[in-house]
């Protein structure tokens, strides 16, 4: 039975990578998932699958070198898929740090351990050993509007901290391939929206604030534009590339959905009054009147758009859920789903909000 070893399986990626592997290989496969825990990381993600015996959770943090070798130690892991991360922007412009800490240390981590339990004596890799480091199209830097794309060959231009983090995790990921002849893939994904993304990011921020009657901020003059994808499609993404992909190679994914975000904004709300019924109390805050446009973010990338071609003419992989029918979705999971929404935005929540956005 072949191991897996995934790490931020607790976030929003993660924890959807591991519903559609589950439901996917049912018992063929086993997942261990290593997630600290901070703020982005919830267990009540997974709770669907926290009975199964084939999954396993551990706390613990991927800069914890004892820690992470002690997992590869006890068990024959076969393929890392590596999620951890510090993976929001505006906290990476307030506080650095922790983004370098995670995001490169950590990757650093990551890499050595599984070096270190799948290195031969003859420096070779065992067959099937595979590692795939999620990143993002974020280290690309920004694009003109309405002019070109993100290739796997685009040189790497990051702005902000979290995307120069990233690039760093990228590059070092790059090195041991090169160095070492690692056996690792990376997939650098556009925006994903889905089911379980915490309220900080755009699309469930929008939802939760509109429900509640609060100003939707919108940043600078909302033209910004990001490519969407629906977070299912990138599970499929990353499981196609470890099975159909060649190693050592990066693979860009996205499906050709750029959307301004004031057009991300405006459809929530309208879709949020189609669905809504209308005896629903929430309904009367919904109104196109609570857009607020806010101070812009510092250095705040203008486009994010991602060429799919070598995704799609080399695997075969290609986006399932159109976005008309995957913010329904979307929107339809947050409604049903108020006590998560309740549960995670209880607390230091409440704290963030203030401090992100009392300003503006
Ligand atoms: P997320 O913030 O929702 O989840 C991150 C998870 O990592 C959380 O469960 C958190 O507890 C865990 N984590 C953080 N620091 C850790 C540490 N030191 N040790 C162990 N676990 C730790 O993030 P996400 O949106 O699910 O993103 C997952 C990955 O995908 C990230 O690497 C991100 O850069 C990448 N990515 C995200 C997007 C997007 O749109 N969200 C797009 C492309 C790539
Ligand atoms: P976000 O979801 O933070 O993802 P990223 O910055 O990684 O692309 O933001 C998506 C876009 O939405 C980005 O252009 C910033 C903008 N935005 C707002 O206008 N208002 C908000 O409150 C947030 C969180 C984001």
């Amino acid at each position: 039975m072949r191991t897996y070893l995934v790490t931020g399986g607790a976030g929003f990626i993660g924890s959807n990578y591991i519903h559609y592997m589950f439901d996917k290989y049912g018992d063929e496969i086993r997942i261990i998932n290593v997630d600290v825990l901070t703020y982005a990381g919830n267990l009540e993600n997974l709770k669907d699958v926290e009975g199964r015996s084939n999954y396993t959770f551990v706390r613990a943090d991927i800069t914890d070198k004892d820690a992470i070798a002690k997992i590869f130690a006890e068990n024959d892991i076969d393929r890392v898929v590596h999620f951890a991360a510090e993976s929001h922007v505006d906290r990476s412009i307030k506080n650095p740090e922790v983004f370098v800490n995670t995001n490169v240390l950590g990757t650093a981590v990551m890499l050595n351990c599984a070096k270190a339990a799948w290195e031969q004596p003859d420096g070779s890799f065992a067959e099937g050993k595979k590692f795939l480091h999620v990143s993002t199209d974020e280290v690309y830097g920004s694009l003109p509007e309405g002019n070109g794309y993100f290739y796997e060959t685009t040189p790497y231009s990051p702005h902000s901290p979290y995307s120069a983090s990233k690039a760093g995790s990228d590059m070092l990921v790059k090195a041991y391939m090169d160095t070492y002849h690692f056996p690792a893939n990376i997939t650098n994904c556009s925006n994903n929206y889905g089911p379980y993304q915490f309220p900080e990011k755009l699309i469930p921020l929008m939802i939760n604030n509109a429900l509640s009657g609060k100003h939707l901020p919108v940043y600078g003059d909302g033209k910004n534009v990001r490519d969407w994808l629906y977070v299912m499609d990138h599970a499929k993404a990353i499981d196609m590339v470890q099975e159909k992909g060649r190693l050592f190679e990066t693979y860009n994914v996205g499906g050709h959905n750029e959307k301004q975000n004031i057009e991300i904004v405006e459809t929530i709300i309208d879709t949020l009054l189609e669905i809504l019924p209308e005896n629903d109390p929430r309904r009367a805050n919904v109104s196109r009147d609570l857009i607020k446009y806010v101070e812009d973010r510092k250095g705040h990338d203008r486009r994010y758009a991602i060429a799919p071609d070598k995704i799609m003419a080399e695997i075969g992989w290609e986006p399932e859920t159109m976005f008309k029918d995957g913010i329904k979705l979307t929107i339809k999971w947050y409604l049903e789903h108020t006590d998560w929404m309740e549960n995670v935005t209880s607390g230091d929540y409440q704290k963030y909000y203030e401090d992100m956005y009392k300003n503006k």
